[in-house]
């Protein structure tokens, strides 16, 4: 009952207003669509754990944030049909050149192409009118390492 009203709550807001009565009596796991910015999130974390790993030379572990972090952009484009899928795809040679690298086991390559990639997203984010959004290849293991928090000087 809590739950429902609450459903409801999120309803008036104008958040839910396409789910049906019946459907909230029942969520499911397979109705949940995760917002972009929850999805983007996760992108941030894996960008960094990516970097990690591959400083460390742990490159199963880099390996395997790689692919979590493309199911992210993927599932980004494929939910969101506001996203230029072009967006994604320009991503493609850098993704490709991460995994090369990776492949490779070339620390120094990898470093890089992560620069590369990183770029990749502020190019999407500006394209997006979301330019305030500015990643960089992290600077430590510290949370959000990987983001600029300083207002860009202004030209
Ligand atoms: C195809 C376009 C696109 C690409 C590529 C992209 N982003 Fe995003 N990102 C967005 C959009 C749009 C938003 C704003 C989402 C919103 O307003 O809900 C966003 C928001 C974010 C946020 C803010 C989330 C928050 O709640 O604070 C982070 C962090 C982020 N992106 C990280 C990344 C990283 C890291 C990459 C690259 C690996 C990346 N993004 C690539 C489109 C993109």
């Amino acid at each position: 009952m809590k739950l429902r009203r609450w459903m409801l709550a999120l309803a008036g807001l104008g958040v839910a207003t396409a789910v049906a009565a019946q459907d909230l009596k029942s969520p499911s796991a397979d109705q949940y669509v995760p917002r972009l910015g929850d999805i983007m999130s996760a992108a941030q974390a894996r960008h960094q754990k990516l970097w990690l790993a591959g400083k460390a030379k742990n490159w199963e572990l880099a390996a395997y944030e790689l692919r979590q972090l493309k199911a992210s952009l993927v599932e980004a484009a494929l939910l969101y049909s506001g996203i230029p899928v072009g967006n994604v795809t320009t991503l493609e040679p850098s993704l490709r050149s991460v995994s090369d690298a990776i492949d490779a086991k070339d620390g120094r390559k990898f470093a890089k192409v992560l620069g590369e990639l990183t770029e990749g997203c502020n190019a999407c984010h500006r394209s997006m009118s979301r330019g305030f959004v500015v990643m960089k290849v992290p600077s430590d293991q510290q949370p959000f390492a990987n983001q600029q928090f300083a207002p860009a000087a202004r030209p």
